[in-house]
């Protein structure tokens, strides 16, 4: 009679998977990271606040509460709460009867507060198996422990509640964010520990929810990141599942209850329950006669007389006996000694069985979450023993909620509000799902190719320059030189020396010089007369005034190079627009200011992308450098490509480094599909409409007005700041993109937020500091993903090209998205590694790379005699090329 069920429990992960009962409105959590999530609980403090009223519906008692977010101390407070009694009658009445009756404790805990005149927003826990449409809609798909209310099962529960409110109309109240208590336990747990991604509740009913991935949430449409899904669990074995370990005893449970054959598992589980199922033990055992002598009690015959508190006191360890005795009493059953060690075993049956099955389910999902990742072992945060039997792979951290419920539904409520499915619809096409990524990864394969071709090139979006750079350094290269570096942040000067034996570049000299914005969309001589004064300038303060070096101009523009030395500009990019240099060598123009001002010379020139300097430079130091990554004012890419694939330029063997241009993708319609309303008034507002379109999408010039741009839209949308506009806000260029790394430190995010809006005038509070960080993640991680897709391309196309299973490959990286932004360079080697799957890609950052880069080039240049040179470009139809 008494034997407990073996813990091992096959089945609960396929029955999981099946029921995922899915919240698509919690969507926007897997955006919000650890922004909602990074609350502590420590002491209060009056400045800033946001109040909740919070219902509690579901659980032991009822209850209404009333809930402060205190953002500077970053605490949940409880201001005030009250349990409202739920009579039998109403929990097997009518809906209406229901909703009046909490639309009455509602009006009898406001008026208590004082909040009579205010509407404040609502967090709903209902604790009932709900299909979820948006964070404020949610189906009722059946009642659970003991409630069977007429009318409601299929009925949004929001709807209900409102309709309440209003029948009564002496109280409003305002937006309303529905939570289940699992979900409400692990967002307030989660302010405390942030590896809490587990919410398991075992009381009047049991349940887990839990972070599941994307990309399995078929039912949703993403692939990336995680969604919160309530398991309800407690529905196991509804299907037949569980025949093998239910008892009989389980079956008059069922048979007896409200709802019968629904929600098995619970019954066998929780609170609801358990002393009912030890009482129809009792009797069994004294129809047996091996209890009281065999006789019956009335009492006992009684449904409900055993709850399930009488259990947890029959077992407590020291009083447990004497408590058994005073039950068995109250029971009216003679009782011996023995017998109330028996009834104490039962107890003991009961509720072990019960944590070995809510062991065995929650050691599934900790297992799951665990396999989802890939890990071999897990730490996360949810009565030890039995699960640490179950999933010894996990290692699973216990945190008891305090009035998480309450709390968890302030949370949800507090951020949903305006953040729910408005600013979700705003945010969400800048969200790219892997799938996504992969077509836009095929669509660049394709502009490569086109790129290279010699009929296809001079319609290629993508430009793929030949560079006339065939090797990269071998380490033999020497000498001293000059560098020139226009065209990210800072345009430099510098001097430089290749070191042979020791491998070394050293930087003698370097000076910063300043380009206004008159000279950048003024004429080209201007330019190129200042470009030449910083060089005077430069080199007399160096005393090189004497010395005709050879030059490296790292020129950060889309040049076609004719040779290493002539190299036409194609057009400017990234806010340059001097006249007349379009169509023009830059070696020229540069000599030609040099002679104008005829008090220095120079010797020969080499011209390099930075891309290209880039990779030079860290490919002295790894010598398997073969791609450059500029991430910066601009974006591109340049790699080693084989000659034979080279069309526009003669011979087959070997390799040269190609200027992609990538910035340049999409300039024909091809990203269309993934281009938004603020990309397009990015691109029309920009000194060059129309061109460089990937690259108004990802760098640095661009990312700080793409979020000031969905800033103002979530404002207009009255999702942020009240609606109040600033003029500030309102101004283009009030919001560089260096805000963005700020907002997004992990720790002081949420501060710089709070400064940098107080000085765009912007009348904020605690949701829209939030709201604005998610909206810098939301660009910030675009960006990333981007730029992973196109350098997963091209990491690719080298692999494929070597005929590679397998390619081991270093790329150099530069610019300040990439090295300022605190998570930019995790997301984007992450996304690589997921899109490019069979190349294994080192990133080395670049140090003053552009600058030794040049001088690299210089030096290779010097070592290799130039063999080739650029054929003429031909319109034939067919592509050399699949
Ligand atoms: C610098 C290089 O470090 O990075 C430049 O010296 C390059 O050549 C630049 O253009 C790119 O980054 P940013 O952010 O300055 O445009
Ligand atoms: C029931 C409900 C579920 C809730 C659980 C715990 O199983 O269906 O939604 O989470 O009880 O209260
Ligand atoms: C722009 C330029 C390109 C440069 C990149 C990074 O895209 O066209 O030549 O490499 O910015 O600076």
């Amino acid at each position: 009679v008494l034997c407990s069920s073996s813990p091992k429990i096959e089945g609960i992960e396929p029955s999981i998977r099946q029921s995922l009962s899915v919240n698509p409105s919690l969507y926007w959590w897997r955006l919000m990271k650890q922004s909602s999530l990074d609350y502590k609980i420590k002491a209060r403090n009056k400045n800033e606040h946001g109040d909740f009223l919070a219902l509690d519906l579901g659980g032991t008692n009822f209850r209404v509460l009333h809930v402060r977010v205190l953002e500077e101390e970053k605490v949940v407070d409880i201001l005030g709460s009250q349990t409202c009694s739920i009579s039998q009658d109403i929990m097997l009445g009518t809906g209406e009867q229901l909703f009046d009756h909490i639309a009455a404790c509602l009006a009898d805990f406001i008026s208590s507060q004082n909040l009579k005149g205010q509407t404040l927003p609502l967090g709903f826990t209902f604790s009932f198996s709900c299909e979820q449409k948006k964070i404020d809609e949610s189906i009722l798909l059946r009642w659970t422990k003991g409630f069977n209310c007429s009318g409601v099962e299929g009925r949004d529960i929001v709807q209900l509640l409102k309709e309440a409110v209003q029948r009564r109309g002496d109280f409003t109240i305002g937006f309303v964010a529905m939570v289940n208590d699992t979900v409400g336990t692990m967002m307030s747990c989660g302010y405390r520990d942030q590896s809490c991604e587990i919410g398991l509740i075992i009381g009047t009913g049991t349940n887990a929810c839990y972070m599941e991935e994307m990309r399995n949430v078929k039912r949703v449409e993403g692939e990336d990141g995680r969604m919160c899904i309530n398991t309800e669990w407690g529905g196991f074995g509804d299907d037949g599942t569980l025949e093998n370990i239910i008892t009989d005893i389980n079956r008059t449970i069922d048979q007896t209850s409200i709802k019968p054959g629904v929600h098995i598992f619970e019954k066998m589980i929780s609170g609801m329950y358990l002393g009912e199922l030890v009482r129809l033990l009792l009797v069994k055992l004294t129809e047996q006669k091996l209890l009281f002598k065999g006789q019956r009690s009335t009492t006992l015959l009684t449904a409900g007389t055993f709850p399930t508190k009488f259990i947890s006191e029959i077992e407590e360890p020291l009083s447990g006996l004497e408590n058994a005795k005073r039950i068995l009493s109250s029971l009216n059953v003679p009782y011996d000694s023995v017998d109330a060690r028996i009834v104490r075993l039962v107890c003991d049956t009961v509720s072990s069985r019960t944590a070995r099955l809510c062991a065995a389910a929650l050691a599934t999902i900790a297992n799951r979450i665990r396999v989802n990742r890939g890990l071999k072992h897990l730490k996360t945060t949810v009565a030890p023993g039995m699960v640490r039997l179950l999933a010894p792979d996990c290692d699973i951290t216990f945190i008891l909620s305090q009035d998480g419920s309450g709390k968890g539904a302030a949370m949800v409520t507090a951020v949903a509000q305006r953040l729910a499915l408005q600013s979700h619809l705003v945010l969400q096409p800048f969200c790219l799902s892997v799938h996504q990524l992969r077509t836009i990864s095929d669509l660049l394969m394709k502009d490569l190719i086109k790129g290279l071709g010699k009929h296809s090139h001079h319609k290629a979006a993508v430009k793929m320059l030949p560079t006339f750079v065939r090797s990269t350094p071998d380490g033999t290269e020497h000498g001293d030189f000059l560098a020139l570096d226009l065209g990210g942040t800072n345009f430099r000067v510098l001097h430089v020396r290749v070191l042979e034996e020791e491998k070394v570049v050293d930087i003698l000299g370097s000076q910063t010089c300043s380009i206004s914005q008159d000279i950048m969309l003024g004429t080209g001589e201007q330019l190129f007369d200042h470009i030449a004064a910083c060089l005077a300038d430069f080199i007399s303060s160096q005393n090189l005034k004497e010395q005709t070096l050879p030059l490296g101009f790292t020129f950060s523009f889309p040049c076609e190079q004719k040779k290493i030395d002539e190299s036409i500009l194609i057009r400017w990019t990234k806010g340059f627009n001097c006249s007349g240099v379009e169509g023009r060598d830059i070696v020229q123009l540069l000599k030609e200011a040099v002679q104008r001002r005829g008090d220095f010379t120079i010797g020969s020139v080499a011209m390099v992308n930075d891309t290209v300097g880039t990779m030079m430079s860290c490919g002295y130091r790894d010598q398997s450098c073969e791609i450059g990554l500029i991430i910066g004012t601009g974006t591109n890419a340049c790699y080693m490509e084989e000659m034979r694939n080279v069309k526009r330029v003669e011979g087959e063997d070997g390799r040269m480094c190609i200027n992609t241009e990538w910035g340049g993708f999409g300039d024909d319609g091809t990203l269309e599909n993934i281009i938004t309303d603020i990309d397009r008034t990015i691109d029309q507002t920009s000194i060059k409409p129309g061109v460089h379109i990937f690259e108004k999408m990802i760098s640095g010039m661009y990312l700080g007005e793409l979020v000031r741009l969905l800033l103002v839209k979530l404002t207009e949308q009255k999702l942020l700041f009240k609606g109040q506009r600033s003029t500030t806000l309102l101004t283009a260029g009030t919001f560089p993109t260096k805000f963005i790394s700020e907002i997004e430190e992990p720790l002081s995010g949420l501060e710089n937020a709070k400064r940098i809006l107080s000085s765009l005038n912007v009348p904020y509070d605690f949701v829209d500091a939030r709201i604005v960080r998610l909206v810098c993640d939301t660009v910030s991680s675009r960006s990333a993903r981007l730029c992973a897709a196109a350098l997963a391309t091209v990491a690719n196309r080298i692999r494929v090209n070597r005929g590679l299973k397998h390619l081991k490959t270093t790329v150099g990286v530069d610019g300040t998205v990439y090295k300022k932004h605190p998570n930019f360079s995790d997301e984007l080697q992450a996304m690589v590694r997921l899109l490019a799957p069979d190349c294994d890609v080192t990133f080395i950052l670049s140090q003053d790379g552009s600058g030794k880069g040049a001088a690299m080039v210089t030096a290779v240049a010097q070592r290799l005699a130039l063999q080739s040179h650029l054929l003429e470009d031909s319109d034939g139809d067919s592509e050399e090329e699949d």
